[in-house]
């Protein structure tokens, strides 16, 4: 009796982490052969390609072209013409879809049109998606990529959310195994991006240090990546002052999670991204409204680190790549850092807290210490949602990078244009001089300051190759965009998961 009580109340609080897991919800199936019973037809075409396929009667094709014409169908990127019951066609309408000029259709553009395509097709019936027009096998394995990236949804909190179903849609292929193949390497990366939107999007009051270290460790155990946690104790008795320091305030302390992917015997590449779960501002309070608003999309670098580490165990890429996360939750309290206190960082930096709202850099500093130290990595990008005047210089759509290494830099501009994750270099300052302090060795504000933020974490990056990405702005949509749902939209998976490839294909 006592025993299944335990089991029942087990089976319960596995449910409710299960219950916002994230949705998988589209089945693409690839084949050479026709489907003959769909409702919908899809053909995409390039900019001045005729649309026509053999398998169209004249009549068929006398209609369409004639429907292309009328609405001046032209095959631009985007463009799309629907043409109500074909003559001769199963089908009840055909979607014609430009994809642009054929010699400049990429990645980023094909996940583009997916996710525009996606909002014209029914959700319950069947589809296929001749792909023919198309000889690209990668092409048209993104356009399916672009389609599941906007098909996400969080609806953990809404009381009327409906099971939604699994949607098959079947693609006709020149070649079915090759866009198979294909497919499955973004459906890796399109789980790595749902896990990161999961993180981000997961309020503050739930999604505490405790609890994303669990609910990330669940999803990434069973690709065979090597997951360790550190629970507050342990954060401390390590000597990570500074990232314990931050969490100090709330009942929820700080947590350190490292997710090791090793694909090969290379010498690690670390990525380490701030989990702060939520940003009150701590004792420097952030007081305007629109300031304290949305701060659980802090752990913003710290879901990207994770859903990338996901991506590459999910593609079995032949990388050695570990991230780590520092989480914390910057609240208020009788035992909260005050403004001027000073905690003493992992490698032994004695830190002057001048604003508790600069916590970013402080978790970063320990996160980028215990890297160095427990996995001797070969290079490490760190990434954060970390200063407003990042977002003042550069704005939502780029994100800032600072490095004095020529190829981290080269390596992170190539994987931001091929995922349209864009990132500007911005000049590291005069080291320390911004950071200096007469109380103790450095201090955690300066100006300019997404320039003094990352000064502050060159200091603990040392020797080791480093390139700081402040994603401050880039993690939330407050409506649909693109290939974004509203909410969080995952930014730094699709760039991450493509640098750690350029780089480590790079001689060590
Ligand atoms: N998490 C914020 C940065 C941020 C601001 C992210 C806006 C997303 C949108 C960070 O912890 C912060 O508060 N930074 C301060 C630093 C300052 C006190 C030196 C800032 O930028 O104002
Ligand atoms: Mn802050
Ligand atoms: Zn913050």
């Amino acid at each position: 009796m006592k025993a299944m009580k335990v089991v029942a109340i087990l089976a319960a609080l596995m449910l409710s982490v299960q219950a916002f897991a994230s949705q998988f919800l589209i089945e693409h199936k690839f084949s050479e052969a026709a489907n003959n019973d769909s409702k919908v037809m899809v053909v995409f075409a390039a900019e001045d390609q005729t649309v026509a396929l053999e398998s169209w009667s004249s009549a068929t094709q006398t209609m369409v072209t004639t429907a292309l014409n009328a609405k001046e169908f032209a095959g631009k990127h985007g463009q799309m013409v629907e043409v109500l019951a074909p003559t001769g066609l199963t089908a009840e309408r055909l979607v014609v879809v430009g994809v642009g000029a054929a010699e400049a259709f990429n990645r980023v553009k094909a996940e583009q049109v997916g996710a525009k395509l996606l909002s014209s097709l029914p959700s319950d019936s069947a589809v296929v998606l001749n792909a023919s027009l198309i000889n690209d096998a990668a092409a048209v394995a993104a356009i399916a990529h672009g389609m599941d990236l906007k098909n996400y949804r969080f609806d953990r909190y809404k009381s009327d959310a409906k099971d939604r179903e699994t949607v098959a849609y079947h693609w006709q292929v020149a070649d079915d195994s090759e866009a198979q193949q294909h497919y499955a390497e973004f459906q890796a990366i399109a789980k790595g991006v749902f896990l990161s939107r999961d993180i981000i999007n997961l309020p503050g009051g739930d999604g505490y240090p405790q609890a994303i270290a669990e609910m990330a460790s669940k999803a990434l155990k069973p690709l065979g990546i090597k997951v360790t946690v550190l629970n507050p104790e342990q954060v401390r008795k390590a000597g990570m002052g500074a990232l314990y320091g931050v969490s100090k305030g709330s009942e929820h302390k700080a947590y350190l999670l490292a997710a090791h992917w090793e694909g090969s015997n290379d010498q690690p590449i670390a990525l380490v991204g701030k989990g702060n779960t939520f940003d009150t501002g701590g004792y420097n309070l952030k007081t305007s409204s629109s300031s304290i608003l949305r701060m659980q999309t802090d752990k913003a670098g710290g879901g990207a680190v994770l859903g990338a580490v996901m991506a590459l165990a999910g593609q079995k890429a032949p990388v050695n790549v570990v991230a780590v996360v520092p989480l914390s939750h910057n609240l208020i309290s009788g035992s909260a850092l005050l403004p001027g206190d000073v905690v003493t960082a992992g490698d032994g930096t004695k830190v002057e807290v001048a604003n508790t709202d600069a916590e970013g850099r402080l978790i970063l500093a320990d996160g980028i210490w215990y890297a160095r130290d427990k996995f001797k990595p070969r290079a490490i990008a760190d990434i954060a949602t970390l200063t407003g005047s990042k977002v003042g210089a550069l704005g939502t759509a780029y994100s800032a990078v600072f490095t004095e290494h020529d190829d981290l830099l080269a390596t992170m501009k190539q994987a931001g244009e091929a995922t349209d994750e864009l990132v500007w270099q911005l000049p590291l300052g005069p080291y320390p001089g911004i950071i200096s302090s007469t109380l103790a060795d450095i201090k955690n504000v300066g100006s300019p300051g997404a320039q003094a933020g990352a000064v502050f974490l060159q200091h603990f990056a040392k020797d080791t190759p480093w390139i700081h990405i402040d994603m401050a702005g880039n993690a939330y949509n407050a409506g649909a965009s693109g290939i974004h749902p509203a909410g969080g939209n995952g930014y730094g998976v699709r760039l991450l998961t493509e640098w750690v490839k350029l780089y480590s294909n790079q001689a060590n």
